[in-house]
């Protein structure tokens, strides 16, 4: 099988361990910079380049794309689903995640739990917006923020205020939620390929936080979740789309509730804190429907093969390569999971 990895950088941790893993399995890999694919459309046919060479007849793509090139990653994702390709996690369901009040809105819409969390425009309407609320502590969060950076605690209602005004007046987008005391500083991860849960981690806030990034100085551990929170981290993969996500959940007095759906999670935290072959379990997932198995038919077929290389949809033969061998390039202790 031939499989792409969309990735800025083929030397990160995940990308690394996806290319290992299919290899291992026996696949043709090959990670392409996603800034690099370049198209020309029209309604008689697709092509897309890579470095000068036309790419095409690729099974499968596992897009690992980053926040700040979500625009034209998922364009070029979407090309790639067009020409036949199969992909656990597709353009539509990647923006929809990133998309944070989106999600918020299409997991609430289904029932599923999240901090109660307010949202608004006018600085006339911040009062009431924060009565809706209720009262503080407060978590306030910067739609583009990440790894806890533009997170913040307010204990007063004064300090909610005057952090909402601070943030209005630097045209920053933002949402206030209720503080989640009882979760004591801690979130689950839960590492969702193809409707189960894979491996799961616990994040620990540094003493003296609330928040707990990695990259705030928590620390993880592999734990196994509950029957509660596997379900509630499925459905909300299922939700957006996603067959590979990372749910982040925190633990309230009223169940688990969302946090946030990842749809390119790294895998060296979960890999490293649970010992899962969390690359092995994707690749798995991506060839095992037997979706990935034969090139679906490029839905605008191109007229004819021209000298820029346009595409055809062709029917892939057998897996290419050598036999996956046992053991080799495995991650920690190359165990699979499954909870
Ligand atoms: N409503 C809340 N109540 C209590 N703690 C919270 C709440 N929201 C977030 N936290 C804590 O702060 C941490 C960071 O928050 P969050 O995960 O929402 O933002 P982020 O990690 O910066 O961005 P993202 O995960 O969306 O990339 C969480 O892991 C959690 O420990
Ligand atoms: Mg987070």
């Amino acid at each position: 099988m031939k499989l792409a990895i969309l990735s800025r950088n083929g030397k990160l941790y995940s990308t690394r361990r996806l290319v290992e893993a299919a290899r291992v399995r026996g696949h043709t890999v090959r990670v392409l910079d996603p800034l690099r694919c370049y198209m020309h459309i029209s309604s008689e046919g697709f092509d897309m380049h890579y470095k000068g060479a036309p790419l095409a007849d690729y099974n499968a793509v596992i897009p690992r794309i980053g926040a700040s090139i979500t625009r034209y990653g998922s364009a070029v994702l979407r090309q790639f689903e067009l020409m036949g390709a199969d992909t656990p996690n597709p353009s539509d369901a990647i923006l929809k995640a990133r998309d944070k009040l989106r999600a918020h809105q299409l997991l609430a819409a289904q029932g599923i739990g999240l901090p109660t969390t307010v949202f608004g425009d006018n600085p006339d309407d911040t009062d009431d917006l924060l009565s809706m609320l209720g009262p503080p502590p407060h978590v306030i969060k910067l739609n583009e923020g990440t790894q806890g950076a533009g997170v913040m605690l307010t204990e007063k209602l004064s300090a909610s205020r005057g952090v909402i005004e601070a943030l209005r007046g630097l045209y920053a987008q933002f949402v206030v939620q209720e503080f989640i005391r009882e979760a004591k500083g801690a979130d689950l991860r839960c590492f969702v390929v193809g409707g189960h849960v894979v491996g799961a981690m616990k994040r620990q806030s540094a003493r003296g936080d609330f928040r707990s990034n990695l990259h705030r100085g928590g620390t993880a551990v592999g734990v196994v979740p509950s029957e509660h929170e596997i379900e509630t981290a499925l459905r909300a993969a299922q939700v957006l789309g996603l067959g590979i996500a990372g749910v982040d959940l925190i633990r309230s007095d009223r169940g688990p509730l969302v946090l946030e759906v990842n749809a390119s999670p790294g895998l060296e935290g979960i890999e490293r804190a649970t010992g899962l072959d969390i690359a092995g379990s994707i690749i798995d997932h991506v060839f095992a429907s037997g979706a990935a198995s034969s090139l679906k038919r490029n839905r605008k077929p191109a007229k004819k093969s021209t000298k820029r290389g346009t595409t055809k949809a062709k029917a892939k033969a057998k897996p290419k390569g050598p036999k996956p061998k046992a053991g080799s390039a495995s991650p920690a202790k190359g165990k699979r999971g499954r909870l």
